[in-house]
């Protein structure tokens, strides 16, 4: 038994615990609990606390070994804890825009565990989309359809020298250019989830590139219904960070943005990303 409230915050996902300190060592019952929370909500907050990146990291490591982002540095010391940074004077901010973090790994990750530094005053909430919601209000022949396609995922868009998240170099330290050097893999275009085995859309704007098999312009045609369909309003929730707050989401259900509606204003932010215990990893595209 713990003493772990769970509160839904939205109707597709997302839900608010409170009555746990994450920087203590927790029994393995709490994080049993915080687990299938993870699951069911695909999204859970934490508010008021006190996560040094140790703490964050060792909390982190208990739901499977933390991923090292090969474009982005973590912190000296701590490759597995990456700051996220906007400094007043940056146009672009990391992660604005829908994605599942990590996609374009051989193996991807299974979830990301973001604390909250510094807010600007206003602005810099996070949004999340269920990709479990996207997948359960299409018809069943797409449903069919997709069930059987594969995605090829690279970080070439986001990380190539114009990408969004490579012309954060400034105040974050992300890698000079990933062109050239990133592979391609492919996954299923639905993943059924292994805990709960519920069904989800894997695709995402940022990282997927095409279906594989169709034609360019057959793939961008469905990949744009489905990125469309996917961040409909009735999928998501927005969660409103205080310094402190924590969100730990399943990127192999959940899509998230991070607004960059604060110019002008500080945010930092330390993410640790989990990758799955050790497992048969995904298939590498044939261009690979
Ligand atoms: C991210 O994409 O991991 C960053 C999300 C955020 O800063 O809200």
């Amino acid at each position: 038994m713990t003493n772990l409230n769970i509160r839904r915050v939205a109707g597709a996902l997302g839900a608010e615990i409170t009555g746990v300190d994450l920087s203590k060592d927790l029994a393995d019952e709490t994080i049993a609990e915080i687990r299938r929370a993870l699951v069911e909500h695909q999204v859970i907050f934490f508010r008021d606390q006190d996560l040094t990146p140790e703490r964050q990291a060792a909390f982190g490591r208990r739901f499977g070994p933390l991923n090292i982002h090969p474009y982005v540095s973590g912190m000296a010391g701590q490759p597995e804890v990456m700051e996220i940074i906007k400094e007043p004077s940056d146009r672009i901010n990391f992660g604005g825009g829908w994605h599942s973090d990590m996609s374009f790994l051989r193996t991807p990750s299974i979830g990301s565990i973001l604390y909250a530094v510094e807010l600007p005053e206003y602005g810099g909430d996070t949004l999340f989309a269920s990709q479990a919601a996207a997948y359960d209000a299409l018809s069943d022949g797409l449903k069919a359809t997709l069930d059987g396609l594969n995605a090829v995922h690279s970080a070439s868009r986001e990380y190539a020298a114009t990408g969004a998240s490579a012309q954060k170099r400034g105040s974050m330290q992300v890698a000079a250019e990933a062109d050239g050097y990133v592979g391609e893999y492919v996954h299923p275009m639905v993943l059924t989830h292994p805990e709960t085995g519920r069904k989800a859309l894997y695709v995402n704007p940022a990282f997927t590139m095409k279906i594989e098999g169709w034609k360019t312009s057959e793939s961008k045609a469905l990949l744009e219904y489905l990125f469309q369909h996917s961040r409909y309003e009735a999928f998501t929730c927005r969660f409103a960070w205080a310094k402190g707050s924590v969100a730990f989401w399943d990127n192999r259900s959940v899509w998230h943005f991070a607004l960059n509606d604060y110019p002008g204003q500080r945010r930092h932010m330390r993410r640790v990303t989990v990758d799955p215990w050790p497992q048969a990893a995904s298939v590498p595209a044939a261009a690979e």
